[in-house]
């Protein structure tokens, strides 16, 4: 689904017309308050019809991608040629009243509909879908950013905790898919231990305590959880996971594509005298800023567009899956990515669809970022922090019990 992004800047340029042509920013000074109030009815009423056109541009989409093989002759392919997949329909018009009711973007007179509220509204139709549309099987969550603070780790303190157990208690799968490559269990305990524990003395029934696994390194190293294990975790052996379309996948090829990354990076710290060191990892090379100093965004991102251009142009690149990113203070290319990642546990556990999928995750940039990937594999939502994250879990709970009381009622 690389489509959302796109949509995502469409729509909050559709809804700057109306923003326009209907706030009242001279009723402040007046403080008129049937002007305000009517405003904002106003304003509601287009923000929401514009809503559920678009909703209704994307059901289209949908049918045509249902009905043809090939790329499908769709309004919204016209107007959008690179439109991707789209796992579900988005409940645009209801998410919007339900973020307005919170946000109360049509209130406001000085600041249009910004793309965080855009963002937000998007995540609210994704899981409004998703709940509706059965129950959610299987939610992946990146580590940095998306649970716990960047560099940081799961404590037992993090306030996630107990909204991931909800959901294994209701029955779905969990996988922390993560780009932090590491082949031993106790580095993952390491950075997850607060999550981890918490499972091991919880009452969950054992098997689904099994419900959890972390694929580390993009879709490198998985393990699952064993609450019995030393480190609450077990490896489970590439035989058991590989996926077919994988086993293409050759060592000599991951050494040629690790070496011109390589090659790329120390000619990035040689050209703009980065304070970094390179780190070269089984599956992975990266580099890292010396003891105490930062990398700006602007040497981050240059690096990302150096590295990328490079292994997309070379012969390697084109047969073998890589992922080059910013995390932050660092820069990492990756074999494999996160849709990989997702597709490896969605098998894992027997086959989960990506319309019954949601990862949750931090980077969603087109250019430099690693969680946009896992939108080939399954839906997703965009957060901006480790609160965002617990307020779209408490989200889907909510949602859960509006659908669950509407399904009792109904009986
Ligand atoms: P994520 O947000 O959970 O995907 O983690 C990304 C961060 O993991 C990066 O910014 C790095 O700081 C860290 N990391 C540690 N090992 C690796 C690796 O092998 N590849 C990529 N990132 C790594
Ligand atoms: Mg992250």
């Amino acid at each position: 689904m690389t489509t959302r992004y796109r949509v995502e800047y469409a729509l909050k340029g559709l809804l700057a017309v109306p923003f326009v042509l209907l706030s009242q920013p001279t009723a402040v000074f007046d403080e008129d308050k049937p002007t305000v109030r009517h405003m904002a009815t106003e304003a509601h009423n287009r923000y929401a019809q514009i809503m559920g056109d678009v909703e209704a541009l994307i059901n289209d989409h949908i049918g045509h991608q249902n009905s043809s093989k090939i790329a499908p002759a769709s309004k919204l392919k016209l107007l959008v040629p690179t439109v991707g997949i789209f796992f579900t329909p988005l409940l645009l018009k209801d998410a919007f009243v339900w973020q307005d009711q919170r946000r109360y973007i049509s209130s406001r007179r000085f600041v249009a509909p910004s793309f965080n509220d855009i963002r937000l509204i998007l995540n609210t139709a994704q899981v409004m879908s998703l709940v509706k549309g059965g129950p959610l099987e299987l939610v992946t969550f990146d580590g940095d950013v998306t649970l716990y603070d960047d560099g940081q780790s799961l404590t037992d303190d993090n306030p996630a905790i107990p909204r991931i157990l909800e959901l294994m208690r209701n029955g779905t799968r969990i996988g922390i898919v993560t780009a932090a490559g590491y082949t031993e269990p106790a580095r993952y305990y390491g950075r997850l231990h607060g999550l981890l524990d918490a499972i091991a003395a919880s009452d969950l029934p054992d098997h689904c305590k099994r419900n959890l696994v972390v694929m580390g390194g993009e879709s490198s190293f998985l393990f699952q959880c064993q609450p019995a294990s030393e480190h609450r975790l077990e490896h489970v052996p590439q035989k058991k996971w590989l996926l077919k379309e994988m086993q293409s996948w050759t060592e000599a090829d991951v050494t040629e594509l690790l070496d011109i990354a390589e090659t790329a990076l120390r000619n990035c710290v040689d050209s703009m005298k980065l304070k970094a060191q390179v780190l070269r990892k089984e599956r992975a090379v990266g580099i890292i800023p010396a003891q105490g100093s930062k990398l700006s965004r602007e040497q981050l991102e240059e690096t990302v567009l150096v590295c990328q251009k490079i292994l997309e142009m070379s012969p390697v690149g084109k047969r073998l899956p890589f992922c080059a990113f910013n995390g932050g203070n660092d820069v990492f290319i990756d074999i494999g990515d996160k849709s990989w990642g997702v597709l490896v546990c969605q098998r894992y556990f027997g086959g989960i669809e990506g319309s019954k999928s949601l990862h949750v995750g931090d980077q969603f940039l087109s250019v430099g970022a690693n969680d946009f990937k896992a939108r080939l594999a399954c839906t997703t939502a965009w957060i901006a922090n480790p609160a965002e994250t617990c307020a779209l879990l408490d989200e889907i709970r909510e949602l859960n019990k509006i659908e669950y009381g509407r399904a009792e009622g109904q009986k």
